[in-house]
């Protein structure tokens, strides 16, 4: 893996997303994903990743279907995600489109392959962004994480797959930096380096 081949500087972003995904503290476990409001303003926030598949060129992460970016991302499926490994100093940006999966397979997928931890959210009365007359209320109930019922909270479960067209991976270096974008063409990337 080198930081002058372009082709190289593609695998190093995906496999940043890839670590992301795996079992494990990554710098990319975390990543924030931005789109455009109902109202037309920016919006983001951080999301875990769940899943990320390379040849798809998809990564994905789940929500409540209540939460306001579901609404936006129907009117608007345009996303940006971005990454920064400190250490490493690499932002990997990310651009592409939502696709969003309430109750359907995918989504039952997902939702197996859940933990139970964080499957408790789903199970809240209160949708996120809710008014709340006491913080306490909108905690989860003491049996929320073990219910007898395992599907509990499914209906609220949102699978959000982004898939990418657009790749900006950026390397803080010395003696100087690096920086490449990559263009999904329809059939292939196509790759250049730009000034960082
Ligand atoms: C470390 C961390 C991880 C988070 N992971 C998720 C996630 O995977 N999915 C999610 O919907 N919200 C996650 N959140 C909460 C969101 O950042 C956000 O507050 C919430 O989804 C409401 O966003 P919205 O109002 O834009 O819909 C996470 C927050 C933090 C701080």
């Amino acid at each position: 893996m080198t930081r002058n081949s372009l082709s190289d500087t593609l695998k190093q972003a995906w496999a940043c997303m890839e670590a992301g995904a795996a079992p494990g503290k990554s710098r990319f476990s975390m990543v924030q994903v931005a789109n455009i409001g109902e109202d037309g303003r920016p919006r983001a926030r951080t999301v875990v990743i769940r899943n990320v598949d390379v040849v798809a060129r998809t990564l994905a992460f789940h929500t409540d279907q209540r939460s306001p970016k579901v609404k936006e991302l129907q009117s608007d499926p345009r996303v940006t995600v971005v990454g920064y490994d400190m250490e490493a100093g690499q932002q990997v940006r990310i651009e592409g489109a939502a696709r969003l999966h309430i109750g359907d397979s995918e989504a039952l997928a997902a939702w197996g392959e859940s933990r139970a931890e964080a499957r408790v959210g789903y199970r809240r009365q209160n949708a996120p962004g809710e008014a709340l007359a006491d913080p306490k209320m909108g905690d989860a109930q003491a049996d929320a994480l073990t219910p007898a019922d395992q599907t509990l909270g499914f209906d609220r479960f949102c699978w959000v797959v982004i898939q990418a067209t657009k790749v900006d991976w950026l390397s803080l270096g010395s003696p100087d930096h690096r920086r490449s974008i990559h263009r999904w063409n329809g059939a292939d990337w196509d790759s250049s380096w730009v000034a960082p």
